[in-house]
Formats: C-alpha cells, structure tokens, sequence
C-alpha cells in the first residue's frame, strides 16, 4: 500500500504536480495515463524511492509505504553483466544466493578428499534441505516458467546479462519484477519490446494478479483489459486527474466532465454578460451606483467559480523530409551474416532497396532484424558480405533504443550534430516545432522522457533529407496522438522506408510493397496476411 498527501513534485524547472492526493490500496489496479513528458516515470521512480537519495527529484509532502514495492523502470540498464539471467530473476527473492552455495559446495566435494570433502557433502544436504523446504526447486521451475512465456527460452537464462540482447534484458527485468510477487508493482511501460504473445500472457498475469500494480502504458488494450482505475497525469494543469472506473467507462467520463465544463462555462458566461450590461446602465445613475458595482462583482466571481477550459496536449507536427536525389538502387546487400559468439544469428542475406520502395522486415524475436538494420546502416560490421551504398545514397536511422542520440549532449546539441549545414536559429526552430521549448532545448538528452527521446531522435531524422529510412519500432513510447503523427508522416514520405515494427497500425500506413523474413532472408512480395505475422514477430 502506498499512501500520498499534499504532494507537489518538480524536476529540473519544471512542475509536474501540484499538491496531488491519493493511494494506491491493497489489489488496486491503476492505468497510469498522460502525454509524452508529463512526468509518469518520474511519479513512479519518486514512489518507488528512487532519484530521491541524489535529489534529482524534488518533491513537498507526505508518501508512506507499507508492503514490498517492485519496480519495472522504463530505461533497464541495471544488474551486474557478468551475472546470468536466471540469477538476475531469482536474485530478487534471494534465491540465487543459496543457489551458488550449493553450486560451490559440489564444487568442493568433487575436488577435494578427506575431512574436507565430508564437510562439504554435509553442507550441501543441509543446504539442499533448507532450499527445498522454502520452496526453492519450484521457485526456480516457477521463474523459468515466467520467463519461457515472456519469449526467454532456456538458453538465454543461462546466457550473461551482458551478452543479451535490449529486447531480452528488459524480458528478464520484467520477469523479475513479476517474480518477486511484490504486494505493490509499479511498471513503466513493460509491454515495450514485447512479443504479441508475451503481451497476451502479461495481460491474463496482471488480470489475476493477487497484489496491486500501477502500470504506465500507452497501449489500450493492455489498460482496457487489466486496469479498474485511471489516473491521469495532465501536464497542462500539473493535476492528477483520479478516475475509479476502468477504460472505457474512464474515456466516457472524460467526455462528459468535458462537456459538462464547457456548459458551465457557458452559462456562467452568459449570465455574467447580461449583469455586467445591466450594470452599464445603472452605472450612469448616481443612486444606482452602488448597485451597479456589486452587479459587476456578482459577474466576476461567476466567472470565477468555474474552471478553466482544459487545453488539449500539444503534439509535434511532423514530415519526413524531401529525399535528397539518388540512383535507382541506392542500397544493396549481399551475403550477409552474423554471429555472436557461437549464436548464429542469420546468413546468407541479400537486399536490394530500391528507390522509394518499402519494404517490412519480419521475423520472431531474436531473429536479427534491429542487428539488420544496424549492418545497413554501418553501425555493425556484418561478419561474411557486403553493403553496397548506391549513388547518392543518404542514411536516415532510427534506433530502437536511440542510440544515435549522445546522452551527454543537449538536445540542440544533438541536432545541430545532425544537420550541420544548420545555424542555430534554425536548429532551435526545427526543435520548437518537435514541442521542445527553448528551456527543453538546453537539457541534456539524458534527463529526456522515453516519449521525449523518441521525438528527439524523429526530429534528427527529419533534418536529415535522408532517402533511405531504416526505422526500428519508431512508434514504442509514443502517447497515442504523436503515434498518430509518425503514421501519418510515414504515409507521405516520398523515399524508401525499410521499418521493423510490431505495430500494426505502423505498416498498415506504410503500405509495403516487400517483406523481407528473417532469418532465412526470404522475400516475398506483401501480402495482407503477412499481417497475423506482425503481432507475433
Ligand atoms: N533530471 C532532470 N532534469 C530536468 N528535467 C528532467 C529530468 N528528468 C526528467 N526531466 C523532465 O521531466 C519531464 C517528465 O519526464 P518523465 O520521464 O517523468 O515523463 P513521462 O510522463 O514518463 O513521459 P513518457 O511518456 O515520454 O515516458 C520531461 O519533460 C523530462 O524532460
Ligand atoms: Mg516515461
């Protein structure tokens, strides 16, 4: 159970809340809502207790805690590389720790003799003991378990923390997390990444979860299927709006308490214009003078008592830009393949983008597609063939993770880094019209939002006048009118797109005209029933 008064939060300049009550009780299950840059993650890590030790957060009032609290942050780049997943997991209810001692304790006995080697067998039938009775093989069994349906086959358990993919590292945070069968889960958008099916099987676990879960997601489904509350976080106001209803009845009730304002409004209005004209006239009477000044004030406090109109977030309007000319086929592979370490991830791919085409990569997850796209776009180096850059050709790549962004450089740092031939006047600009106010403009990309990164990243491409895209997931961490946004720039851009996506709606408005199916590098000309594919790749 968390409990929270008065509270009033700021971070960096920028008030996120203003003097917010509420609780999040016992088998509470809260859809935590509100556009890109609101201030969700940063509410949770302060519930969580985290950023408030280096006082990064800044925040007044009361927030008690009763219960253990886990916590999924959006960014996970936590835990000792060196320790294997399956560690990591069962780390969290402390297992791994009488895990290793029984390991050492076997260990012992097959290398020493004697006194030594009785003394080490007597510990590890003790230990043994002790992890059976607290139900340790079964947790073990229960967490590979967790992990298996959240797409980590057994072989990644065992791999390195280190040596894991982005989309498996936050798989096994996640799984931890839910391991922990913590009474309080706060999750910051845990379906990023996620397969269709590990989406399916974390939605029936949160539906019948035993504790209480705030959960931060832009995905509707998720929240129309699990939560009974929606808070909603309206940057404009700094108000956390608290709704006790589930999805839909929550989107109902937005629009009538919308409308019910906008009536209220109205009438106050039109009330306080007909006394403040009766006043007009009385005014010019000395004897009515008097009464014509309290009518005034009666108009002013009408208007007063009702509450402002409630703006509509903002959103960043958005074109890719004009491609710069180039030759018919500005890209080609050929012959690719690539391991690493002994995981042969795929071989023998070749590729021709040709100008303007479109074309979806696909494939199951761990398939390659981000370290395909990475190879064209020379980030990588491909272990066996080539990338043939055609004339003219100009990159444009968005990555999954925004590793093109410098975390320590501000973003108009970052931009201008993109756009060179820009001056500063016009980097700014570029920036305003991706909803970064000179203020924002300054910050260091680091302290950025998931949302924020992501707008950052799509502004760095738009300066670009690149004509080849190579997009993957652009539309992860998107609140849904910027998803929008993107769409719609996909459809209208002239150049060639090659995009890894598991959203529907983001190849639906690309239109491909190839799939490209990994691993095997087949390619198959679109079709829409590749469209039952894309939810699960
Ligand atoms: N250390 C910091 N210094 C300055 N500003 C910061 C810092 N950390 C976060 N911010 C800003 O605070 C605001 C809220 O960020 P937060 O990450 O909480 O948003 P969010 O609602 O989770 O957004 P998203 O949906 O994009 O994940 C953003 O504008 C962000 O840039
Ligand atoms: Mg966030």
């Amino acid at each position: 159970m968390i409990n929270v008064q008065n509270l009033t939060m700021r971070i960096g300049t920028r008030e996120l809340i203003l003097d917010a009550n509420f609780r999040i009780d016992k088998g509470m299950r809260i859809g935590l809502v509100g556009r890109n840059g609101a201030g969700k993650t940063t509410l949770t890590r302060l519930l969580a207790g985290e950023g408030v030790a280096s006082q990064v957060i800044e925040y007044a009032g009361t927030i008690t805690k009763s219960g253990s609290v886990g916590y999924l942050p959006q960014d996970t780049h936590t835990g000792d590389p060196e320790q294997s997943a399956l560690d990591r997991i069962l780390s969290v209810r402390g297992i791994d720790a009488t895990l290793r001692r029984i390991a050492k304790a076997e260990q012992e006995m097959s290398t020493s003799s004697g006194a030594k080697q009785q003394k080490a067998m007597e510990r590890y039938v003790r230990l043994d003991q002790e992890f059976t009775a607290a139900g340790g093989y079964a947790a073990r069994a229960e967490a590979a378990q967790m992990a298996a349906s959240l797409g980590l086959p057994d072989r990644a358990l065992a791999q390195k923390l280190g040596t894991l993919s982005g989309g498996q590292r936050r798989r096994v945070e996640l799984a931890r997390i839910l391991f922990s069968q913590a009474e309080t889960l706060l999750l910051d958008e845990p379906t990023n990444h996620l397969d269709h099916d590990s989406i399916l099987w974390l939605r029936d676990y949160l539906r019948t979860y035993k504790g209480g879960f705030v959960v931060i997601s832009h995905s509707v489904e998720l929240l129309a299927e699990t939560v009974t509350a929606v808070w909603h976080l309206d940057a404009n106001r700094a108000a956390l709006d608290v709704y006790s209803m589930g999805w839909s009845d929550y989107l109902t009730q937005r629009e009538l308490d919308e409308r019910r304002r906008r009536r209220e409004r109205a009438n106050a209005e039109k009330k306080a214009s007909a006394l403040l004209a009766q006043a007009d006239k009385m005014r010019a009477k000395a004897t009515k003078a008097v009464a014509a000044q309290n009518m005034a004030r009666r108009a002013e406090r009408l208007l007063e008592g009702v509450e402002d109109e409630r703006k509509a977030d903002k959103v960043a309007h958005l074109r890719f830009p004009s491609p710069a000319s180039c030759g018919k086929t500005p890209l080609t592979a050929t012959g690719l393949s690539k391991s690493y370490g002994s995981l042969e991830v795929f071989t023998g791919v070749d590729l021709a983008i040709d100008r303007a085409s479109r074309v979806v990569i696909l494939g199951l997850n761990g398939t390659g597609k981000t370290t395909l796209l990475q190879l064209l776009a020379g980030i990588e180096e491909p272990d066996t063939g080539s990338i043939i850059p055609g004339h003219g050709l100009k990159i444009g790549y968005y990555a999954q993770e925004h590793e093109t962004i410098d975390l320590n450089k501000t973003v108009v740092e970052n931009l201008a880094y993109a756009a060179p031939e820009f001056n500063e006047t016009q980097v700014r600009n570029v920036l305003g019209s991706f909803l970064f106010s000179g203020e924002d403009a300054d910050k260091p990309a680091r302290v950025l939002s998931g949302g924020e990164k992501t707008r950052l990243a799509l502004a760095m491409l738009v300066v670009s006048a690149a004509n080849v895209l190579l997009l993957d997931e652009p539309t992860n961490n998107l609140d849904p009118a910027s998803r929008e946004e993107i769409l719609s720039a996909l459809r209208r851009y002239e150049g060639a797109v090659v995009l890894v996506t598991h959203d529907e709606g983001a190849v639906q408005a690309l239109n491909p005209e190839r799939v490209l199916l990994l691993p095997d590098g087949d390619e198959d000309l679109w079709s829409d029933d590749y469209l039952d594919l894309i939810a699960l790749a």
